[in-house]
């Protein structure tokens, strides 16, 4: 059983009742033509997933939990895949656009993870990483809370974030809302 595997049946009411709902402006940080593979990787119960297929060829909402993906709403643009981040299943190469929302402090190894994304990416492939900055009020409050749930986690400061992606990321969006901060890459050659 996965971590979130206890959490998936209250997971979506308990993100309403935080209000914790970026999806627009992941949308228009993304400026999606229509055309692009998209992989949400830690892509839970396939929110962004579903919002983001309007805009886009296909969405693939990547976890490890099968409890979170049950909640999927499948069709054809928006399609579950089970499996860990760090080895996926996809094809080098083979994808435009990579998001991870609200998951890199979930992931102990994350140059593994970057790793797997930039294999996975196509030239000039965009990645989206949301993630709470370590250092603000809030991020603690939520890390005391999500620590009780799921133990230890990897929360980093947007410098640390930046860092992590610079070698093999182009950094070509940058936005910082103080508690949460979004970093769009763009895979170098
Ligand atoms: C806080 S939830 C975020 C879900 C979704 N991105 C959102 O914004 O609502 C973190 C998700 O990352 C997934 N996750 C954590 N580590 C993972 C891994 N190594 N491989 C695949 N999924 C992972 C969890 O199962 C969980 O669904």
């Amino acid at each position: 059983m996965k971590k979130f595997d206890r959490v998936f049946k209250h997971y979506d009411n308990f993100m309403k009742l935080f209000d914790f709902n970026k999806m627009n402006e992941i949308k228009n940080i993304l400026e999606l033509r229509g055309d692009e593979v998209v992989v949400d990787i830690g892509g839970g119960t396939g929110n962004l997933g579903e919002y983001l297929s309007e805009s886009c060829q296909v969405v693939y909402v990547l976890d490890e939990s099968k409890g979170m993906l049950s909640k999927v709403k499948a069709n054809t643009k928006v399609v579950p895949v089970l499996g860990d981040a760090l080895y996926t299943t996809f094809d080098s190469s083979s994808v435009d656009v990579v998001t991870i929302v609200d998951v890199l402090h979930h992931i102990e190894n994350q140059p593994r993870l970057i790793e797997e994304i930039y294999r996975i990416l196509k030239e000039d492939g965009k990645l989206l990483i949301l993630d709470f900055e370590k250092r603000h009020i809030k991020t603690k409050i939520l890390r005391a809370f999500e620590y009780i749930l799921f133990g230890k986690l990897y929360f980093r400061t947007r410098e640390e974030v930046i860092n992590l992606i610079i070698n093999e990321f182009t950094i070509t969006k940058f936005i910082d809302n103080k508690y949460y901060f979004i970093i769009m890459g763009e895979k170098n050659a």
